[in-house]
């Protein structure tokens, strides 16, 4: 067991929001401000980690798990919602009877609090050893923020905005919604709560006056930034954290090296990577877990979400890519569609209009124009002519085509999966094939061409009378 637990609040609806979904589970640089909000508690390591769900509590449950599969999260119900405070002593019969650590408390809607500040503020509190601490701000506008009422420099409460008098509302120190409490504390303090203010709600902010009413110390860490203790209430505060996070990863992004064309219309997630000398065109999205390489040109409107692209690679205009690789020196698009399990060896080539599916492409392996390749293997050094399908459905199954190296598939194939073609087969243009092809072979499929001497002019005398197709 560590030292050091964590009370993650999620369980409103987030009125403001006026949507019909939880507010933690609206998105940021394509993740939920909710796993935005757990992740440096993730990475500081607190245990338990305890999330407090009420309001849309399984898609919210769901979310949290899809973010951090490999960390042990626990979720506490909050079926009414009475106010912060309330949430968090719902989460306390999850903490552990014998835990004597510190709990950091936070809200799931403050998707931008990074990790080390997160550090400062613990070794800050363990340092004064007071039993509650939290972070402060001051703010250009304090607007919706409880304030931070001090006497003669000490804390003494925090005052919701809502309850707040014209004096008080001046003040301009807010509270961030982040908190150390020491267990013994929280566990005393937060049955003892009462919802005697403005909304009628149990206020996880009065620990602060009831640490005080103690006289026990209080400690504020006057936090340097306030973009990063942003609470997002509205969809309007949501658009302006989106274009914050945007500019803080595109900047990020520049002074590592890469060339960003149109920084306000590229969007990356925090956890991409890309390598130098890089460029980036108009209008590129890149999310996840991506790993670009040195020396790509991406030329612009193109949306990446876990995607690996090796060196030198060239991603022409409109590219969709997820959960892919693709390997060094490849040429994509435009306009190509490559979807999860799309493995590209290297050297390759996917050309307009041709969409990928779980195909593994060997190194060299080409694929220029209009095609259709979903569960497939192609060997390296093959060439996909115009127009090739993989046939790979057949209503209740999908099946698999093999082909191997050096192939040259000719324009109009289908392959009927499950199939298996050779190496150094010669695929002849407009074959369906429906059988296996052994090493070294010509295949074809043709029907024989047949040609009606003078038909077309009795088929225009049929006709005799009507504007033809031409004139129309
Ligand atoms: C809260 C603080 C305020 C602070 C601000 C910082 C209180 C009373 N006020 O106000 O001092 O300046 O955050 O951003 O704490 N939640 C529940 N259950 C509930 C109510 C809320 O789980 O019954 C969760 C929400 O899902 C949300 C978080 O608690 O993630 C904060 O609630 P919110 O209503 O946004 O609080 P603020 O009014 O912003
Ligand atoms: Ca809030």
């Amino acid at each position: 067991m560590t030292d050091l637990a964590a009370i993650t609040l999620a369980a409103g609806l987030g009125t403001r929001m006026r949507s019909k979904r939880a507010k933690v589970l609206h998105q940021i640089a394509g993740e939920t401000m909710l796993a935005r909000s757990l992740r440096p508690i993730v990475v500081l390591g607190a245990s338990p980690i305890i999330v407090v769900v009420g309001n849309q509590a399984d898609e919210v449950r769901a979310a949290a798990i899809s973010a951090f599969p490999k960390t042990e999260l626990r979720f506490a119900l909050q079926s009414r919602q009475l106010g912060t405070g309330h949430a968090a002593r719902c989460a306390l019969p999850e903490l552990p009877e014998d835990f004597r650590g510190d709990v950091l408390l936070g809200y799931g809607d403050l998707p931008a609090v990074t990790v080390e500040t997160l550090r400062r503020f613990l070794s800050q509190h363990r340092e004064n050893r007071a039993p509650v601490s939290f972070i402060t701000f001051r703010a250009a506008n304090p607007a919706a923020y409880g304030r931070v009422i001090r006497v003669s420099g000490q804390v003494d409460e925090i005052v919701e905005a809502r309850d707040a008098s014209p004096v008080q509302l001046k003040i301009n120190e807010v509270n961030s919604g982040v908190y150390l409490v020491k267990s013994n504390f929280l566990r005393d303090a937060l049955p003892r709560l009462s919802a005697q203010n403005a909304q009628g709600e149990y206020y996880l902010t009065d620990l602060v006056k009831m640490a005080r009413e103690q006289r026990l110390q209080v400690d504020a860490f006057v936090a340097d930034h306030e973009t990063e203790f942003a609470g997002i209430n509205s969809r309007e505060e949501l658009a302006q954290m989106e274009s914050q996070v945007r500019n803080q990863n595109v900047r990020k992004l520049m002074s590592s090296g890469v060339t960003v064309i149109d920084p306000p219309t590229c969007y990356v997630g925090d956890e991409v990577e890309i390598g130098a000398d890089t460029v980036i065109g108009p209008n590129v999205q890149i999310w996840g877990k991506s790993r670009i390489g040195s020396n790509v040109r991406i030329e612009g409107t193109a949306w990446l979400r876990d995607v690996v692209v090796g060196d030198r690679c060239h991603i022409k205009l409109g590219v969709r890519a997820e959960e892919c690789h693709i390997g060094e020196d490849s040429d994509i698009g435009p306009f190509a569609n490559l979807r999860a399990g799309t493995e590209l060896e290297g050297h390759n080539r996917v050309g307009n209009f041709v969409e990928t599916k779980k195909a593994r492409l060997g190194r060299g392996a080409k694929a220029s124009h209009l095609s259709y390749l979903g569960d497939t293997t192609i060997g390296s050094g093959t060439n996909i002519g115009c127009g090739v399908i993989t046939v790979n459905y057949d209503g209740y199954d999908k099946h698999e085509t093999l082909v191997g190296d050096r192939c040259m598939v000719g324009c109009d194939t289908q392959f009927v999966a499950p199939v298996k073609i050779g190496s150094d087969v010669y695929v002849a243009s407009g074959t369906t094939i429906i059988r296996d092809v052994p090493d070294g072979s010509l295949v074809m499929s043709h029907h024989p061409q047949r040609e009606k001497a003078g038909w077309m002019a009795g088929f225009h005398k049929r006709h005799a009378g009507r504007k033809p197709w031409w004139e129309k």
